[in-house]
């Protein structure tokens, strides 16, 4: 059986050519590079940055799951929008508390991003950049009423939001002034005070934010290149289905007198991607279709999901069954809506399954008699089109 190293290495040897470690060793920044497709989810490559602010030599971090640097006091919401967006094979930007090897907590700005394969659209490897806080930049109502000393200077003018924004000790003691009085500042607080860096929330400024895009940008840039010379290209952005994976015209064209919300996938091909989705389903989530085309459906769900109706929905699918669930999904702009959603196989001429279509249909409490037809009224009527929709199209196919 291979090793789990020799997974890590073929991770990347297979998709980029010699030297893309060496070209990634020159960047500064701190970085890492996870596989999500290895068990485990491990990181497959740690920068010279990384080992750096952390402490750890590259080889103790390859391997490992970047859950590793979390400790008892890091915020279990922020770990769970990682996983969403991981889940989903999105960016996310998101303070975060971690720890080095030798124990001593830290606030980080995490930035991490999806690397997509350009053949398939599919996510081959995800990016993480950890740019350390310097300042704290949002009030918590604990902090502002602690204490009324001003201690540390802004731009000539000594104010309380400085002292409580700092994230860490050092960051007001520029100068020995500014020392003497952020010791004077630890006396008046008591000597619990560097548990208030590590307790309170920690907003990144502008720049940090800045510096963690520009990160990302530089790496993936590197990994760019370093595909285009071995032909298996990845790109930063999520690249659209291959025209011959989408729909034919005809079908096209079928669906699209259908004027209620729903999307096809199709089951064939790798994670289940979204075929077509109407414009009325576009309409409701606020996506665009080129963003929808290629993914799968699970980016409509989101932290408050109930996993057990996903996983309802999963096995659903693999059995080749019909279901109706009412599940938690959210739009583009996060906002989330009650889908009641009604899933079907449909099979085309020959009597195979060759998509399953989603239909959704929002706010089922809503006063529907008077709309005409029932929720699942309408539901069966849009499956019962689409399935004409597809026998017809896979008829004029074959004959
Ligand atoms: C590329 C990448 C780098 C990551 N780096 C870190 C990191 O430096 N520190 C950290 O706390 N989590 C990091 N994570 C997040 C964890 O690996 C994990 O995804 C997160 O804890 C949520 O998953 P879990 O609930 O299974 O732990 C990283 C994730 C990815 C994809």
């Amino acid at each position: 059986m291979e090793s789990q190293l020799g997974i890590i290495e073929q991770s990347f040897n297979v998709r980029y050519s010699g030297w893309v470690r060496e070209a990634l060793d020159e960047l500064t920044d701190s970085f890492t590079i996870t596989d999500p497709s290895i068990s485990g989810h491990p990181i497959v490559y740690a920068s010279n940055g990384f080992s750096k602010m952390f402490g750890y030599d590259k080889d103790e971090v390859v391997g490992r799951n970047g859950r590793t640097f979390q400790g008892p006091k890091t915020n279990r919401r922020s770990v769970m929008e990682i996983r969403e967006a991981i889940r989903q094979e999105r960016p996310l930007q998101i303070s975060l508390l971690n720890y080095r090897k030798d124990g001593t907590p830290f606030w980080m700005l995490f930035h991490m991003c999806p690397v997509f394969s350009k053949e398939d659209g599919r996510v081959i490897h995800f990016v993480g950049v950890q740019v350390p806080i310097s300042r704290r930049r949002r009030w918590s109502s604990s902090g502002v009423s602690r204490n009324g000393i001003n201690l540390c200077e802004d731009g000539g003018e000594i104010t309380n939001e400085a002292i409580f924004r700092c994230c860490r000790r050092e960051v007001c003691s520029d100068s020995a002034i500014q020392l003497g009085r952020s010791v004077a500042l630890d006396s008046a607080l008591g000597s619990d005070n560097r548990e208030l860096d590590v307790d309170e929330a920690c907003e990144a400024s502008e720049l940090e934010k800045r510096k963690s895009a520009a990160a990302i940008n530089n790496v993936l840039s590197v990994l760019t290149h370093y595909s285009e010379l071995t032909g298996r290209l990845v790109c930063g952005k999520r690249c659209c289905l291959p025209e011959k994976s989408l729909i034919n015209a005809a079908l096209n064209i079928s669906l699209g007198r259908i004027k209620q919300s729903f999307v096809l996938s199709n089951p064939f091909l790798p994670d289940f991607p979204i075929v077509y989705a109407s414009d009325a389903f576009l309409k409701l989530t606020g996506y665009g279709r080129h963003e929808v085309l290629g993914r799968n459906c699970r980016f409509l769900s989101g932290l408050d999901t109930d996993p057990a109706t996903s996983f309802q929905i999963t096995e659903c699918i693999n059995f080749e069954q019909a279901c109706t669930v009412r599940i938690l999904n959210y739009r583009k702009d996060r906002t989330s809506f009650w889908n009641f959603l009604h899933i079907s196989p449909v099979r085309n001429a020959t009597g195979k399954v060759a998509y399953f279509v989603e239909v959704h249909v929002i706010d089922i409490c809503t006063n529907w008699e008077k709309q005409g037809l029932s929720p699942e009224m309408r539901q069966l009527s849009v499956v019962a089109a689409v399935k004409v929709a597809v026998r017809s199209s896979s008829m004029c196919s074959t004959s």
